[in-house]
């Protein structure tokens, strides 16, 4: 049996510089290569190009974390990273997490937000598809461990 619902309980919020102990600490427990370093997560933080959001629920400060770029003069955005606290997985942070991407896309005008995934993450390729990505292309040998990736795309209305 699944638990209760827990999106309803989730907030997003925006990242502060406080919140840089917990970023990358989440970032070391999740992925073993293509690590963003708590310089570049600085980065993004003061960038008008990037939006670094963080949820949070039921009085836990740092359940998980979004990180999707924008370009000027381009219509698609990207979900550049997306990771949740292994304990909390399943209970609806990561949509959470994704929705608020697409709610922030779409307020920047995007027609379409774009991601990359490897093509053994199952478990985050069914997360995306049940959210409504399609797949649009092979990425060969695009990790930094020459693993193959899929690019993924949802049209936002
Ligand atoms: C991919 C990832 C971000 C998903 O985060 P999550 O918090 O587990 O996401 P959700 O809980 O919203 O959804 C995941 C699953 O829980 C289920 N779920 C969602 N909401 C739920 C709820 N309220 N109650 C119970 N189950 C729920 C979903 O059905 C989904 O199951 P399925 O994918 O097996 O069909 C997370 O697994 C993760 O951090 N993985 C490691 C990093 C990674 O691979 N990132 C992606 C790189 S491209």
């Amino acid at each position: 049996m699944h638990p209760p619902p827990a999106t309803a309980n989730v907030r997003v919020r925006r990242a502060e510089s406080s919140d840089l102990d917990d970023l990358v600490m989440l970032e070391e427990r999740t992925f073993d290569s293509d690590r963003m370093s708590r310089a570049q997560y600085r980065r993004h933080l003061d960038s008008d190009s990037a939006l670094v959001l963080v949820a949070s629920a039921n009085h836990r400060n740092f359940l998980g974390t979004a990180v999707v770029f924008f370009r000027k003069r381009s219509r698609v955005a990207r979900l550049y990273s997306l990771a949740t606290q292994p304990e909390t997985r399943g209970k609806g942070v990561g949509t959470a997490l994704v929705e608020a991407v697409e709610a922030a896309a779409r307020q920047r005008r995007c027609r379409a937000l774009r991601l990359e995934v490897r093509t053994d993450n199952h478990g985050a390729i069914r997360h995306y598809e049940r959210l409504g990505y399609r797949r649009i292309g092979p990425l060969e040998q695009y990790y930094q461990d020459g693993a193959h990736g899929w690019r993924y795309e949802k049209l936002l209305d």
